[in-house]
């Protein structure tokens, strides 16, 4: 590790930076005007006694590898270090180490391996193949579904040991060779569902499904077919090319969105996934018109958005459907306007649907990850055009199926990833939506946990008392 870099401790609900001289034992943290200021006390009290101001400058070295990143203080402890650092040395960090599928997050095994500050996740391949890539260091990160999924063992794509994580914020740590649209101190979203601008899925204004670095990001690896995290001497997997549940991780250029700098990170960490997927179902996949009837089922962070989507563009009717009655009050805030619970009824919630509503809806939404309910889904819809779109994940090896006579009477049956949405030039929008209040956000989070609590966080999500909990490291 760079010796200098490991005074660098920042804290982004202030948006300011806490500089800790680690080669002075900790002992003195102060704050500092920004987080671009990051300096060690040394420089911080020469320059309070000099009266002059703190230089803000980073730089990476041409190996690109963001273990290298130096930052340019002045005392001679400071001097010294950048001139003993090497580019090629790895960065020691948080990381929540997922060992095996199936297994509980509260397992002895996971506990045993929660972030440890000084083991875990290190980075450094000094490979000069590795053109485009930036590093970054994440500063919150949400727990999506998805994780979940993974983490229990149904994904059929699940690899361990793996960094989950896919909802996060940051800025950047520094950049590989080659890599221009981004330098050291940008702040990003990474984003699963990348944006090459090349591929023929990019050129298609029909989907967002870029598959540039598809097959290396499904294998949990980077372009080059390596890993970039190891832990206790065994390499880790990437996960969705993003691995959020780490202080610092590496993706392709491709797979970061550039955004408003002014933006709260531990907010605008959910807009890579969970609450732009559902707004985008309704959007951008269904393109649900004003005065339509929707239903949504799974009232969780994907319903919600999609609720929250279906509001804004004018439906008539926004029926959310749950299990869980502690969901409904929420749903009612995001603009739902019935809410119904399956267990409340005996025959099937398609038929109670389709009797609420005159012959079915116009639009519905799945949102749970099962294949029951997506067969609900579809055949709650109105015969001739009802619109189906499943967002949830179901598990390994599940198919879904329903009578082909619900398709060829018109009812249409689709699927979204990430909403539609093309995400590198799509992300930044969201954010600036966010900003100026036109795009919830700090509605969907109910809890705040530090990171090494990130099993809590679990926990909340399979209780289903939490929309999204967002750890902050
Ligand atoms: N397509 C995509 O790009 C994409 C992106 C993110 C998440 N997802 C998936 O979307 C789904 C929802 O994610 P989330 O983070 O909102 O999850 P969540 O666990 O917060 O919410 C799921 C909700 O479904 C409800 N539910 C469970 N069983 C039900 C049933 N039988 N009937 C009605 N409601 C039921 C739960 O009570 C809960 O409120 C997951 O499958 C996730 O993997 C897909
Ligand atoms: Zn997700
Ligand atoms: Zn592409």
């Amino acid at each position: 590790m760079c010796p200098v870099q490991s005074f660098k401790i920042s804290c982004f609900q202030s948006r300011k930076c806490l500089a800790l001289s680690m080669h002075v034992q900790q002992m003195f943290p102060i704050m500092l005007g920004c987080r671009a200021q990051a300096h060690c006390v040394c420089c911080a009290l020469i320059g309070f006694v000099r009266g002059t101001p703190l230089r803000s400058d980073w730089t990476a070295s041409d190996s690109g590898n963001f273990s290298s990143l130096r930052p340019l203080c002045f005392c001679a402890v400071c001097c010294m270090s950048v001139i003993m650092a090497t580019a090629g040395k790895v960065i020691k960090c948080k990381a929540a180490v997922a060992w095996g599928r199936g297994r509980p997050c509260r397992s002895k095994r996971w506990r045993w391996l929660r972030p440890k500050p000084t083991r875990s996740a290190s980075s450094g391949d000094g490979d000069r193949r590795s053109r485009e890539r930036a590093a970054f260091q994440l500063f919150a990160t949400g727990i999506c579904h998805t994780d979940s999924y993974t983490l229990s063992g149904s994904d059929p794509e699940g690899l361990f040991p793996v960094i989950l994580g896919h909802e996060g914020a940051g800025t950047v740590e520094s950049v590989g060779e080659g890599v221009t649209k981004f330098k050291a101190g940008d702040t990003v979203v990474p984003l699963y569902v990348p944006q090459c601008g090349d591929c023929k899925f990019c050129k298609n204004p029909k989907t967002n499904l870029c598959q540039k670095i598809r097959v290396t990001q499904g294998q949990g690896l980077m372009p080059d077919r390596t890993t970039r995290f190891t832990c206790q001497g065994k390499p880790v997997f990437h996960f969705m090319g993003c691995s959020t549940f780490s202080e610092y991780t590496v993706v392709v250029d491709i797979s970061l969105a550039k955004v408003d700098e002014k933006a709260a990170l531990d907010k605008v960490c959910l807009l890579g996934c969970g609450i732009s997927t559902g707004y985008g179902a309704v959007l951008n996949t269904a393109k649900v018109e004003p005065g339509s009837t929707c239903a949504v089922f799974g009232l969780g962070a994907l319903g919600l958005a999609v609720i929250m989507g279906c509001k804004e563009v004018g439906a008539s009717r926004i029926i959310g459907v749950d299990i869980n009655p502690d969901k409904f009050q929420k749903a009612k805030e995001f603009g739902a306007t019935d809410l119904v619970n399956p267990k409340d009824h005996s025959r099937p919630i398609q038929e109670v649907l389709v009797e609420m509503t005159d012959g079915g809806l116009d639009y519905t939404f799945e949102c749970v990850g099962n294949v029951a309910i997506m067969r609900a889904a579809l055949e709650a819809c109105h015969k001739g055009w009802g619109v189906s779109v499943i967002i949830g994940v179901a598990g390994a090896g599940q198919e879904i199926s329903t009578r082909p006579f619900q398709l060829v009477t018109g009812r249409t049956w689709k699927g979204t990833a990430f909403g539609g949405w093309k995400s590198v030039e799509s992300v930044p929008k969201l954010v600036d939506d966010y900003m100026n209040k036109k795009l919830k956000v700090d509605e969907f989070v109910t809890h705040t946990l530090p990171f090494d609590k990130i099993n809590e966080g679990f926990e909340l999500l399979h209780s289903g008392q939490s929309i999204r909990t967002v750890l902050n490291f």
